[in-house]
């Protein structure tokens, strides 16, 4: 993070710059559409036409995945004739990374002329009708690290990006979020499509069962360790977003359950879902088009 006594940042308005320039000069996709697929949903890449991949590595300034079931690479290409960029894999808070760091490509992806972001995740279900593999659309999120100051938008703010104090009340597009729900509806998800409010916690750890019910009382319908950041950076610097979280465990809430949640199954299960998400995924994008982004405020509120 850039502090007050330090002026320079590893993510700086030039830094996002040059890496905007470097992916630019590379690829001839100019895409309107960001997916950052989360843990096992690499496989939302598929889809993507005319690829042209660039491993993270090879990108300056950009940050690495160091976890199981995240590819590390940059995917451009054309969904439905719809130039698109796919993030396969994403780095996160307990990996040792600052925020800024974390959300660095978001950023990138503005400069490079995104308007909407998908950002996709696995979660734990909080949420007493929630079973393993339903597919929840993010209603609104809770930044639980960012009430302890762990928080991207800490530091001097760079007015290029946004605005000093911005407004996180109407983060998750309602269009999108309506478009999302159409769509699940047309494929036939309803019965695992929910609606909810998504809980970031640090990790690495899972939480004990307080942690969890007391994530419960506050309104927390899923909890993972993501999101959150590149949703706050996102909403900052005027991108749309649509957020889907795949639940792929129960949170026990009940010192008599014996589960215990490990990562490898929970990749599994992203992995084993992935497919319905594609395709969700694939139908919005076909969509694109037809969504109006100024009719938002005439939406009722979900
Ligand atoms: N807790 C936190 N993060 C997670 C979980 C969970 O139960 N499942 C997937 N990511």
């Amino acid at each position: 993070m850039h502090t007050k006594e330090n002026n320079t940042c590893c993510c700086s308005f030039d830094f996002c710059k040059e890496t905007t320039e470097w992916l630019m000069s590379r690829t001839w996709v100019r895409p309107k559409i960001a997916v950052v697929c989360g843990t096992g949903l690499g496989l939302l890449a598929d889809d993507v036409a005319d690829s042209q991949c660039f491993p993270y590595e090879d990108i300056p300034h950009f940050p690495i995945s160091t976890v199981p079931g995240h590819v590390g690479r940059l995917v451009f290409g054309h969904v439905n004739d719809k130039a698109c960029v796919f993030m396969q894999g994403r780095c996160h808070l307990f990996e040792g990374y600052s925020l800024c760091k974390v959300t660095f490509p978001v950023r990138v992806f503005k400069l490079m002329g995104v308007e909407t972001i998908v950002v996709t995740n696995a979660s734990g279900g909080l949420c007493e009708d929630f079973k393993v593999g339903d597919i929840m659309i993010i209603k609104d999120h809770i930044n639980l690290p960012g009430f302890a100051g762990q928080h991207p938008l800490c530091g001097p703010n760079d007015e290029r990006f946004g605005i000093r104090f911005p407004c996180m009340s109407d983060a998750y597009s309602k269009v999108l979020r309506k478009m999302a729900r159409e769509v699940g509806h047309e494929l036939d998800y309803s019965n695992f499509m929910r609606e909810g409010v998504y809980c970031m916690v640090s990790g690495p750890n899972f939480e004990t069962i307080s942690e969890a019910r007391m994530l419960h009382v506050l309104g927390s319908d899923s909890v993972g360790m993501s999101t959150v950041p590149e949703v706050t950076v996102a909403k900052h610097c005027g991108l749309q977003v649509l957020g889907l979280s795949l639940i792929t465990n129960k949170v026990s809430l009940d010192y008599s359950r014996e589960e215990r949640v490990q990562h490898e199954e929970n990749q599994a299960m992203a992995e084993m879902r992935a497919e319905l998400l594609r395709k969700l995924l694939q139908n919005v994008i076909a969509r694109y088009d037809e969504i109006d982004f100024n009719i938002m405020e005439t939406l009722n509120s979900h």
